[in-house]
């Protein structure tokens, strides 16, 4: 099942939060063939988790502590995720590895959290623009979602989902192009199977995202090993955010 996931960063506020999750609510119904998620800021999550009750619409974080609680100002534990309503993290974003310094031994231990505490993990893996010029995307990425991996039984493998996002297409309005994407998810892909079993690697989602709009959702998705997408911007609005949902391939 293709998965479309909508990531929200900092952005909307309490009134257009839940006008959008009451928007797609209503249409979310009709796409039995797909899972599909979104992942509020913090504060939203409970009121969000609340009103998507009941829907196939499932809600998740944008990351979480790896220590599991105490003397840790300003961070969010996995289980007050579980508290209220998130069945889903995602860790190892860009942002967070750039902007705030997350090592892969960090998000490795964010990801050990997460599923000790019954989360399901979106771990997101990608390179920068000078690293793909520097043709060290498959070093970068198979490096990153090793790390993320270390220590995931494979019992709980199938809690988990990848994101591939490369850092020059985010937020940047210039997407990956289906044959780049396909390249790096097949790779992605071989990883998992090397250190699972084949079956496995194949039955995990590995998302694209990266500048994906309604426009170019469709054919990213039906890309070979494209299995949905992870969308920034566009999942801003239920219009283009239920665009991309329409796009995705049907079973
Ligand atoms: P974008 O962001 O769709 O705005 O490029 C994607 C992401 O960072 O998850």
């Amino acid at each position: 099942m293709h998965f479309v996931a909508g990531n929200w960063k900092m952005n909307l506020d309490r009134k257009s939060a839940l006008a959008l999750v009451s928007a797609l609510r209503e249409r979310a119904g009709q796409r039995t063939d797909l899972d599909i998620a979104v992942f509020p800021p913090f504060v939203y999550l409970d009121e969000v988790a609340r009103s998507l009750a009941g829907s196939r619409i499932q809600v998740g974080g944008q990351n979480c502590c790896d220590e599991e609680k105490g003397a840790f100002t300003g961070e969010v534990s996995a289980t007050m995720l579980r508290d209220v309503g998130a069945g889903w993290v995602l860790l190892g974003h860009s942002e967070r590895r750039h902007l705030y310094g997350e090592s892969d031994a960090l998000i490795q231990a964010k990801v050990q959290r997460a599923l000790s505490s019954g989360l399901r993990v979106m771990l997101c893996v990608g390179e920068t623009l000078g690293e793909r010029e520097a043709k060290r995307t498959e070093a970068v990425i198979g490096a990153q979602l090793k790390a993320g991996l270390q220590g995931v039984k494979p019992a709980d493998l199938d809690r988990m989902a990848v994101a591939y996002e490369p850092v020059w297409a985010i937020g940047t309005g210039v997407n990956a192009s289906t044959a780049q994407a396909s390249e790096a998810h097949a790779y992605l892909r071989g990883v998992l199977s090397g250190l699972y079993t084949p079956a496995q690697a194949r039955s995990m989602r590995i998302l694209y995202g990266g500048s994906v709009k309604a426009t170019n959702a469709a054919e990213l998705m039906r890309a070979p090993d494209v299995d949905g997408c992870l969308v920034g911007g566009a999942s801003l609005e239920a219009s283009s955010f239920l665009g991309i949902i329409d796009g995705a391939p049907r079973l």
